[in-house]
């Protein structure tokens, strides 16, 4: 990895302090463990994750030299159940990044799956720290699926995981591309700063593939089934259910039912 490279395309915040790692248990373990005198924007990047994790405690296969693994620490003073803009505005900046830099049409899935054609391309863990509250720490861990081809990956995910080599039929370089995500979630964690939420709503709606779709959500021991109408303006989406009940969720794990 030409870290230089990285920190030369680096125009904020986010990202002015990098530290990089040829191998670590999970980049978000890392950042979870600095100091309190880490920066805000501090960013742990590695080139591989012995046991890198994914939403619900599932692994998030880590091959070394080949994907994105990253995590982003950021102080952000925002109460707990504003929690779920975290989540939101690391999606937009994500899929915004991902298309300028790879020219793929990646889209979102509720509430921070990176997909191109129905296949995820990359996901986010945000983990948070609370005191008294406010969130006082969150870590936004980014994996990415560069130039890992398909067949390398456990047989259960191959059908429904992708890669830039993957859908492009061509190497990516892994620099610009992280350059870009640490840009464009300094530019759209501006927007959480100022409590403008309404505007990371209205981009992630442009972005989203949920939308208008009949779904399948599971929290916990619940399942929902209906269709995704809409996302309220506080960040809930709202599932219309075959009772006619509009159910509000903040999160949770989604699938489409067609
Ligand atoms: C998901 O389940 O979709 C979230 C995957 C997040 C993976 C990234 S890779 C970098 C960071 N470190 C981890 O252990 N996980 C996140």
């Amino acid at each position: 990895m030409d870290v230089e490279s990285i920190r030369s395309g680096i125009r904020g915040l986010i990202g002015k302090e990098l530290l990089f790692f040829d191998a670590v248990g999970s980049t978000n373990t890392v950042a979870l463990s600095l100091t309190e005198d880490a920066e805000e924007g501090t960013v742990v990047l590695a080139d591989y994750q012995e046991k890198g994790r994914g939403r619900f405690d599932r692994p998030w296969v880590s091959p070394s030299g080949v994907n994105i693994y990253m995590s982003v620490l950021l102080r952000p003073s925002i109460e707990p159940d504003e929690g779920h803009f975290l989540t939101l505005f690391s999606a937009v900046a994500c899929a915004h990044a991902l298309r300028e830099t790879t020219g793929l049409p990646v889209a979102i899935k509720w509430p921070n799956d990176l997909m191109v054609a129905n296949r995820k391309l990359g996901g986010i863990l945000t983990e948070v720290r609370i005191n008294h509250r406010d969130i006082v720490l969150a870590v936004i861990g980014i994996g990415v699926n560069i130039n890992m081809e398909i067949a390398d990956l456990p047989e259960p995910l191959r059908r429904t995981a992708t890669s830039v080599i993957h859908e492009t039929g061509q190497h990516a370089k892994r620099e610009p591309v992280i350059a870009g995500i640490l840009n464009h979630l300094d530019y759209w964690y501006g927007y959480l700063k100022r409590r403008a939420g309404l505007a990371i709503i209205d981009e992630w709606k442009r972005l989203t593939s949920t939308l208008g779709r009949t779904v399948i959500v599971t929290r916990g021991s619940e399942t929902y089934t209906g269709l995704a109408e809409e996302m309220d303006e506080k960040g809930g989406l709202i599932v219309r259910l075959p009772t006619g009940e509009r159910r509000r969720l903040i999160s949770g794990d989604l699938s489409l039912a067609e």
